[in-house]
């Protein structure tokens, strides 16, 4: 009896582990099938599972797709089971972004479900018509008059970030932290009419939640897996992308702020810009849930990217002191010219510009971005798409190909003389889902620089990193060893 008892107990194990094996590796010949390159996934992981164990950074896999599979138009990848086209051909990437947007407007959104979690319905998220509505209001906040407007907010806070430097400098700086308090403190300005006080007290709550949104731990990144890959068992479980406190912080931050501006307060900033648009009649019900939702997207997208360009704009030009020389008696001129550090100071700023492309061409902090396919397309005339098929562009890839950028490893910011926008360069995006931040992002960046390089003198220290490795646990580019440099005070250089 017992011996039957074990039999079965076997058995069902089996069955289990079959069904299990049946159910990981289903679909694993849907490129083959397609005739699309690939490359055989393992069950569970796909081909990411080096990621997964945090032996390899996402980027790295990537680049490990974009240089075997170079001669090919596209790569066929398994992120998990999902497959997911990996495009190479740069025509193609562009066709996608900006020649056949109409039937790419989607991206690959983190979550459906923002019934459960409302700060998800941003604009990085929604799709179709709601984000092409949310979009056409949203454009406008971030154009030259506006950002003209706004700019006096961050260089408020570039002038507390010199202040604090200069009683910081005494030791080595952590320049990553140092430029997320700046950054804290320049988006909570601008996207939420406050002052965080990120740079004058490290121990901020604004900037401890804000720390806590970008953290990345296993279970930060288990959480992050089963979001992509399995958004069922994610809404079973009840797990959240951010936990409940940092929702809560910032929502009630964000009420606070709304009721203070109805009782009169104006301010030049993106929620107060948002708040005219419910007076006015366009036919988009701009809600309270979607002005809170949207100063929240500002910050995840705006706050950690400006501060990491900062930081390896920094360590790129502490390492090649000719062109940080040039850059400093740039600043320095431009603000003679244009009586300190304002916005036609910064705007002139041409080589500062290069300086943070180049920056972003090495690093850049999204290193790849994605689009869904929202209506049946034939790809290059041979490979049928069809809705929700995922297409993933590989940012970085492209932007290290020395087809593109030769001696791409190189920090050249003179690639950029010409053309500040050659072929090839796409670290804010490309097409009418690119990034609307980049020109506040490019005058938050300026605006660090600026009063940073007029100041101290950036140079090595013993814990600087010889190279940039970056971190397997990040999505979004980082170094592994951190940033660290020597912010030595100049008071009578030779500028
Ligand atoms: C150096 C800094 C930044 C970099 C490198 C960067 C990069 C990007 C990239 C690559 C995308 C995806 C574009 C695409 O799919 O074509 C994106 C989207 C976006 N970024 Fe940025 N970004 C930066 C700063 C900012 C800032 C400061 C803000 C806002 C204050 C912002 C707001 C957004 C938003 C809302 C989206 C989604 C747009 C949409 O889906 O319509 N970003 N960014």
């Amino acid at each position: 009896m017992w011996l039957f008892g074990w039999l079965l107990v076997i058995l069902l194990f089996l069955v289990l582990l079959l069904t299990v094996f049946h159910y990981t590796s289903k679909g694993r010949k849907y490129w083959y099938f397609k005739n699309v390159a690939y490359r055989e996934p393992c069950p569970l992981f796909g081909n990411f599972g080096a990621t997964f164990t945090m032996r390899k950074s996402y980027t790295k896999m990537l680049q490990f797709f974009y240089d075997n599979y170079r001669d090919q138009k596209y790569v066929g990848l398994f992120q998990a089971r999902r497959p997911t086209l990996m495009v190479i051909d740069l025509d193609i990437a562009k066709t996608i972004f900006s020649k056949e947007f109409q039937c790419f407007s989607d991206r690959v959104s983190v979550s459906t479900d923002t019934q459960r979690e409302p700060l998800l319905r941003n604009l990085a998220n929604m799709g179709g018509a709601e984000w092409k509505a949310m979009r056409h209001i949203v454009t406008p906040t971030f154009s030259s008059a506006k950002m003209k407007a706004m700019f006096p907010l961050v260089a408020e806070c570039a002038q507390t970030l010199k202040v604090i430097l200069l009683k910081e400098c005494v030791d080595d700086i952590n320049v990553p932290s140092m430029m997320t308090r700046f950054t804290t403190d320049v988006i909570g300005s601008c996207a939420f009419g406050v002052d965080p006080g990120a740079l004058k007290d490290s121990e901020s709550p604004f900037l401890q939640m804000s720390q806590k949104m970008f953290k990345i731990d296993r279970s930060t990144l288990l959480k992050r897996y089963c979001r992509t890959f399995f958004p069922r068992l994610f809404k079973l479980l009840n797990l959240r992308s951010y936990s409940s406190d940092v929702e809560a912080f910032f929502t009630s931050i964000i009420n606070q702020v709304l009721a203070e501006r109805r009782s009169g307060v104006q301010r030049h900033d993106f929620l107060q810009l948002m708040l005219n648009e419910q007076k006015t009649d366009s036919g988009f019900l701009m809600t309270d849930a979607l002005i809170t939702s949207n100063s929240f997207i500002f910050m995840l997208a705006g706050l950690e990217t400006s501060a990491t360009t900062l930081s390896f704009s920094l360590y790129e030009l502490a390492k090649d002191k000719d062109i940080q020389d040039s850059v400093r008696r740039e600043i320095i001129e431009c603000q003679e010219t244009h009586g300190g550090l304002n916005y036609d100071a910064v705007v002139a700023m041409r080589l500062v510009y290069q300086v943070v492309a180049e920056t972003l061409r090495l690093h850049p902090p999204t290193p790849m971005t994605t689009r869904l396919c929202t209506s049946p397309y034939k790809l290059d005339g041979e490979l049928s798409l069809k809705v929700r098929d995922p297409v993933l562009i590989p940012i970085h890839c492209i932007q290290r190909d020395p087809l593109y950028f030769p001696n791409p490893d190189k920090f050249d910011p003179s690639r950029f003389n010409d053309d500040l926008n050659p072929p090839g360069f796409m670290a804010y995006g490309e097409g009418p889902r690119s990034c609307p931040g980049a020109r506040f992002a490019q005058l938050t960046v300026a605006a660090g620089l600026s009063v940073i390089l007029s100041t101290f003198s950036v140079e090595p220290c013993e814990k600087t990193t010889p190279t940039i490795q970056y971190d397997p646990r990040s999505v979004m580019l980082k170094n592994k060893g951190g940033i660290w440099l020597k912010f030595v005070p100049i008071t009578n250089i030779d500028k």
